[in-house]
């Protein structure tokens, strides 16, 4: 279970703030709570997840308040509310992925990694989650990495061993 990490002030741009402003600006007036999720992606892409008061900040930019942000922000898994690694792994640990075999793919993932479900590794290159059924439920085990939200189906520990040093190094040419 995700808690909501407190206490990471941010401030947001100039530019940022013309991009709510713009969203805001495709609905009706006095409709701008509508905006609410594309703002929090927004603020998503650039801090990598939602401390509490960036979604404070969100709240008082929508003239909302701030738990009417957190109870969206808490339901959608899509939210990220601590720090991510570069590759937030996110392991489909639903039914049907787990009868072949995505529990023991996440326990290899944690081996593997060295740290467990919702840290981040030491290099801050890697975190991973178990989430719930992916749609790709005939391709298990399997798993996605944020943003572009890239599947990785029939997962082995050897095709998890490949993918995790193809990041690895992906990392170090960047
Ligand atoms: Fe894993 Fe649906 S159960 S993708």
């Amino acid at each position: 279970m995700l808690s909501v990490q407190e206490n990471f002030p941010v401030e947001f741009s100039d530019a940022l703030l013309a991009k709510f402003a713009e969203v805001v600006s495709r609905y009706p007036a006095g409709k701008q709570k509508s905006a609410l999720l594309p703002i929090l992606h927004l603020v998503q892409a650039e801090y990598g997840w939602l401390s509490t008061d960036a979604m404070d900040k969100v709240a008082a930019f929508l003239q909302i308040k701030p738990i009417e942000v957190y109870e969206v922000a808490t339901f959608y898994t899509m939210y990220f509310l601590r720090p991510q690694g570069k590759y937030a792994l996110e392991v489909c640990r639903t039914g049907p992925c787990c009868l072949v075999g995505a529990e023991r793919i996440m326990k290899h993932i944690e081996d593997r990694l060295g740290v467990r479900e919702g840290e981040v590794t030491a290099d801050g290159l890697f975190s991973w989650r178990g989430v719930e059924c992916l749609a790709a439920c005939g391709y298990g085990p399997v798993l996605q990495i944020g943003p572009e939200y890239t599947f990785y189906e029939n997962l082995t520990e050897e095709s998890v061993d490949q993918l995790i040093d193809t990041l690895r190094n992906k990392a170090k040419e960047a």
